[in-house]
């Protein structure tokens, strides 16, 4: 019974994999605080929630923006107590950040790239930074936060998201790879960091998983697959994409400090084995 009447605040909390994650532990007995930038997509969630008699707040905000975060910090402090728990899934990818060539071509240099095709040099820098931003920053900040309140009560987990760029970059990914590489590393030294607090920082590396984005440019396993598709799964061991369902019990496991207690500064893969596999 280790999540009944705990504090749960979970970013990215009406996302796909979050909001399934806020659901099963809400369901559990936690308390939970729902966070994202879109007051709809968090309702809904809160819908759910509240149709099995849990409890949980939904609280829209930007996770870079540190004093929309200690106002969050201060609300949670006040409706719920000190926090237990934070999931840091706010994140994402921006299409604007990426080229459509997977490599270099000379004509790039001279700007005669065919319709339609970027390079390297056509990427919008700034959607480049806003997604190394909101994928690193958008953990730091709310960590940050949180741990001061777990530290008051004697101890607390964190849970971050990684991904496959984290251990080797896709290609195109430029600014979502660097920051998921960032995101290994920093819950390894926040970990190490925060251990004298009793706070355990570990995270998850999510595979392939469904969600409505990954439909455009993976396809579907029944309904057809793109070129990238079709590659993801032929280097998937177990023959399809996740779903969010498939990481509840890692977060689960991560967050219950009697399953997990001597557990900290860890990724753990959870992808159908897509990291077994060299590609060859
Ligand atoms: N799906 C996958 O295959 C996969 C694989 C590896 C890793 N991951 C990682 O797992 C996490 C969850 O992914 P997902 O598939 O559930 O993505 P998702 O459906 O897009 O959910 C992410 C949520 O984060 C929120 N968000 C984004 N930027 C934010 C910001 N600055 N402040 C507050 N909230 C913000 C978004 O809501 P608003 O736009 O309303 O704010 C969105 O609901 C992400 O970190 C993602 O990078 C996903």
């Amino acid at each position: 019974m280790n999540f009944k009447d705990k504090v749960a605040v979970v970013t990215g909390a009406g996302g796909t994999l979050c909001s399934v994650i806020a659901y099963e532990i809400a369901s559990l007995g936690a308390k939970v605080v729902l966070v994202g930038r879109t007051a709809e997509k968090l309702e809904k969630v809160k819908e759910k929630i509240d149709a099995i008699g849990g409890d949980c707040m939904i609280y829209p905000c930007d996770v870079t923006d540190k004093t929309a975060i200690a106002q969050l910090a201060q609300t949670v402090k006040e409706k719920y107590g000190l926090c237990d728990f934070l999931i840091n899934g706010a994140g994402g990818n921006n299409a604007k950040a990426m080229p459509t060539l997977t490599k270099f071509d000379k004509r790039e240099l001279d700007g005669t790239l065919p319709e339609g095709e970027r390079g390297i040099y056509d990427i919008d820098m700034d959607a480049f930074e806003s997604v190394l931003n909101i994928n690193t920053m958008g953990t730091v900040i709310p960590t940050l936060e949180f741990a001061k309140q777990m530290a008051q009560k004697g101890g607390g987990a964190v849970v971050n998201f990684a991904s496959m760029n984290s251990y080797c970059p896709l290609t195109r990914c430029f600014s979502y790879a660097m920051s998921k590489a960032a995101i290994a590393n920093l819950t390894q030294s926040f970990a190490a960091y925060f251990a004298p607090a009793n706070i355990r920082v570990n995270a998850i590396a999510p595979g392939f998983m469904v969600n409505e984005r990954s439909k455009n440019y993976l396809g579907t396993v029944e309904d057809g697959l793109t070129a990238r598709g079709q590659a993801v799964i032929d280097h998937t061991p177990a023959g399809r994409f996740g779903e969010a369902y498939d990481l509840v019990g890692c977060a689960k496991w991560l967050l219950d400090c009697d399953a997990s207690g001597f557990v900290t500064g860890i990724t753990v893969p959870v992808d159908g084995g897509f990291l077994t596999l060299g590609g060859v």
